[in-house]
């Protein structure tokens, strides 16, 4: 059985600061603190309008962490530059809209595949490990695989946002399928967005899934039990899921 690993997303500690533009509470803080509760990687997106996360909250984060830092990013030469300058051991291609509330859609792979290759083979050469965050679509699953993307995240939201048992279960076979998919042809699957305490059982029991990155659902949780509850129970969750799936 392999194992299910949590990547813990700290942005909206950030969010809380800037909301106030005070120095807390310090996302760097809260890395650290995951780390110790179990979280597997920290995972930070550093948006073009930096409305959350900051250059200086990626670069220490980068410095101290004990995990890996997982750096999601829209592919544009600013941030792109940024990236290969931190060499942050993954990354994580998502689509950006300064519009959008959180990140709405998967990338298309498909028409954006030069950029996209050349991105992945300047973050490979500082060893940056590349995943790009997807639909559960088998055509883009193939771009991925074409430009040459060691992982892909799927794009949890349809599943998250799903209003009936009907369409929980549709949504949750899609996943299934495209996770048992793209391992066929060597991809790596990972997950996330909307993932939380009620939901993420299904998710981790596809057998095929490597990590689940969590943000929303952990840092709101956070403010009721604190946060290393917060991260174990999520991980605890998780973990007998994947244990459960394999009886
Ligand atoms: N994975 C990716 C690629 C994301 O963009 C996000 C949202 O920033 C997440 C995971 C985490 O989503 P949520 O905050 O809804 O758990």
């Amino acid at each position: 059985m392999n194992p299910i690993y949590l990547g813990v997303n700290i942005d909206h500690v950030a969010t809380v600061r800037n909301a106030r533009g005070t120095n807390y509470p310090d996302p760097v803080t809260a890395a650290g603190i995951a780390e110790l509760a179990g979280a597997d990687s920290i995972t930070t997106h550093l948006r073009e309008d930096r409305r959350h996360i900051t250059d200086r909250d990626v670069r220490i984060i980068r410095e101290t962490v004990k995990t890996s830092l997982n750096l999601e990013m829209a592919v544009t030469d600013e941030i792109l530059a940024i990236a290969v300058g931190i060499q942050p051991q993954k990354a994580c291609f998502v689509p950006e809209r300064r519009e959008e509330v959180t990140t709405e859609g998967g990338l298309d792979v498909i028409g954006n595949m030069a950029k996209i290759e050349n991105a992945i083979v300047k973050l490979d050469n500082v060893h940056t490990v590349c995943s790009l965050f997807i639909d559960p679509v088998k055509e883009q699953i193939d771009a991925a695989k074409k430009v040459g993307a060691p992982y892909i995240e799927f794009h949890t939201g349809c599943y998250a946002n799903a209003t009936s048992q009907e369409q929980l279960n549709h949504e949750i076979q899609t996943l299934r399928e495209a996770a048992e998919y793209a391992d066929s042809i060597g991809l790596g699957v990972n997950s996330g967005h909307g993932l939380n305490y009620n939901n993420v059982a299904a998710v981790a029991a596809i057998p095929q899934m490597n990590e689940l990155n969590i943000g929303h659902s952990i840092i709101a949780r956070a403010i009721f039990t604190g946060l290393p509850e917060a991260v174990k129970t999520m991980k605890q969750i998780m973990e007998s899921a994947r244990n459960n799936s394999s009886k």
